[in-house]
């Protein structure tokens, strides 16, 4: 059994991370999309959530699993017997994080290979931190993000 886990924030799930997520489905027969809990990011979304998001998006698709973990990713992945870490890199400028990541967790666990997947080219520009700055100025993200999500987004900024 080939698994892999997704690991993120996922503040929220985007049209990028779906379309990551699908790529990697391919190459693997399970896909974990672990969300990190991560007490110096203060998210926008409770990972209860986030947790519902991805399950009604990711969650659909055929062996994809949705998880939380805490603490080291390089132990969530030994424990769930997961051979490699998917990243998806858009742009060079995710270039120099996900370097300094990818060496750190090697550094830690020689086991778990990080593999880098370039979403659609429509999808390098997209962020949910950019689709959270449009929703909040009213803009439409339809295009960017699932329904369900675009409508979360929605009903958060027009409490
Ligand atoms: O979506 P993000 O915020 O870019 O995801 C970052 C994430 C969650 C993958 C990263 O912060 C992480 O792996 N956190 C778990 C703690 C850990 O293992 N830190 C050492 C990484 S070198």
């Amino acid at each position: 059994m080939r698994r892999a886990i997704y690991p993120g924030s996922f503040d929220p799930v985007t049209d990028g991370h779906l379309d990551v997520i699908e790529r990697a489905r391919k190459l693997f027969d399970e896909v974990i999309v672990a969300v990190a809990h991560n007490d110096e990011k203060q998210p926008f979304f409770s990972l209860e959530e986030r947790l519902d998001l991805l399950r009604e998006t990711a969650g659909k698709i055929d062996s994809v699993r949705i998880a939380q973990f805490k603490g080291l990713l390089v132990d969530f992945a030994r424990a769930e017997k997961a051979g490699a870490v998917i990243r998806g890199l858009r742009a060079v400028s995710d270039f120099e994080f996900e370097f300094q990541m990818a060496l750190m967790n090697r550094k830690l666990d020689a086991a778990v290979e990080t593999i880098f997947l370039m979403p659609k080219e429509e999808y390098t520009y997209l962020s949910s931190r950019i689709v959270k700055e449009i929703a909040s100025l009213g803009g439409d993200v339809s295009s960017f993000v699932p329904a369900c999500v675009a409508k979360a987004l929605n009903r958060k900024f027009t409490r």
